[in-house]
């Protein structure tokens, strides 16, 4: 066991604490607060920094962390394709063939064939007319939002959005409205005062990454035609997941009414890039306009050749999409059932809802030592009295894997006196 819980660091905010900056320390020297910063290496020494874990092994479902073997119940693995051989035999592949980079941004050199095949795969996957592929999700959201959303337009964000939406409205320079979470009320009344004349863009995850619950598109979806406003859904993490593995919208059925669908490489489709896909003209527009993607090197052969063989195997094998639903289901079953308070989570996001730093941290520390990882949350990733543990699943976890992790959890919530 580690030494003792460093009550300060922890009950400021550790992630609070690295986010702002001592402003009001600040001399003229713009680095005199990276010397004063000092709460996560008291955190590392006191040996609850859970941040940054360098694992030695990583095979899906299990990781080694110095020797030590955990389970994985905090990844956004969710199909498990990181460790699938036709995905890792793409990925090589195309090493081989096209090196390790394209050295170049899309615009000028650094397209490939690969890159278009991909595009236009996705595109017809998630029902679309067109699709364009950037580096990372975090620059589709900087690259398209900020593209689309001017001076004088309004982008209208739900409070539990993901930080790269916010960023890209930050980038946007248009004024920015927030909802309160999954609230369709008060989305409403933010609709209704904004003058009918200014151009709107809604900006929501389709499956919230912290607490897994959905975003109610059946209700948004006639609000934005009601108050003339485009809707863009973010579904890094429902791609993979939620209707048949297309998504939030596919889930609703509602694909040709969500405007425009944007998802990540790096949880399902287990690579690195992302992609944004709608009506043709608007995806040229964003092609064209996006700085993002003009001013940034292209997704590397292997991240697109992956993506895409982590595609066809979506494509041909739903039942992985059922599998991770079982494993989701077993889950909530069983923790619900062990008195752990998981919220609204109707997916494979299962948030352990603690309410508490000092203690979140005490029980991800416990997790960690019997050797299940999960990922520990505080303000102001959450709002404060939602403090919580991430865990999320796999299409790949064994039965044997997920009663472990449940007998485990039972033993630490007892001990530390959640249930
Ligand atoms: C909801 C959401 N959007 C966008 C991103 C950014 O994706 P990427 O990791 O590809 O930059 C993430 C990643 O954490 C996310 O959770």
């Amino acid at each position: 066991m580690a030494g003792s819980l460093p009550t300060r660091i922890i009950s400021d905010g550790l992630f609070r604490r690295i986010s702002v900056a001592h402003r009001k320390d600040c001399t003229m020297d713009v680095f005199q607060k990276c010397y004063q910063f000092t709460a996560a290496k008291e955190a590392i020494a006191s040996g609850y920094y859970p941040y940054f874990i360098p694992l030695t092994e990583n095979e899906g479902t299990e990781v080694v962390f110095r020797g030590h073997r955990l389970i994985m119940c905090g990844s956004n693995n969710y199909l498990g394709l990181t460790s699938h051989p036709k995905v890792r035999e793409a990925a090589i592949q195309a090493v081989k063939r096209y090196g390790p980079s394209c050295t170049g941004s899309r615009f000028l050199n650094g397209t490939l064939e690969l890159h278009e095949q991909l595009e236009h795969e996705l595109a017809e996957w998630v029902g679309k007319q067109a699709a364009l592929i950037f580096s990372t999700g975090m620059q589709v959201n900087l690259g398209t939002i900020s593209a689309l959303v001017s001076r004088g337009d309004v982008i209208i964000l739900d409070k539990d959005d993901h930080a790269s939406i916010v960023d890209g409205a930050r980038l946007s320079c248009g004024e920015i409205q927030r909802y309160r979470h999954n609230d369709m009320a008060h989305l409403e009344r933010v609709l209704a005062s904004l003058p009918e004349e200014k151009c709107k863009l809604l900006v929501v995850d389709g499956l919230f990454s912290m607490e897994g619950d959905v975003a109610p598109l059946p209700e948004m979806v006639p609000l934005c035609k009601k108050y003339g406003t485009r809707l863009m859904v973010d579904d890094a993490h429902a791609m993979g997941v939620l209707g048949k593995g297309r998504g939030t919208a596919a889930h609703f059925g509602m694909s040709d009414q969500v405007d425009l669908i944007m998802s990540t490489f790096s949880k399902s489709f287990a690579s690195l890039g992302g992609f944004v896909a709608g009506d043709e003209p608007v995806i040229h527009y964003v092609k064209h306009h996006a700085r993002a993607l003009i001013f940034s090197a292209s997704p590397t052969p292997a991240s697109a050749a992956a993506a895409l063989e982590a595609l066809h195997i979506m494509r041909d094998q739903p039942e992985l999409v059922d599998c991770l639903d079982q494993n989701a289901q077993f889950m909530r079953t069983g923790f619900r059932q062990l008195g752990f308070n998981i919220g609204n989570s109707t997916t494979p996001i299962i948030p352990v809802i603690i309410g508490d730093d000092q203690l979140t941290f005490l029980t991800w520390k416990l997790l960690f030592e019997a050797g299940v990882f999960v990922n520990p949350v505080i303000s102001p990733a959450v709002a404060p009295g939602r403090q919580l543990l991430r865990t999320s699943y796999m299409a790949s976890h064994t039965r044997a894997q997920l009663e472990r992790v449940l007998g485990i959890f039972e033993q630490v919530g007892k001990q530390v006196g959640l249930i």
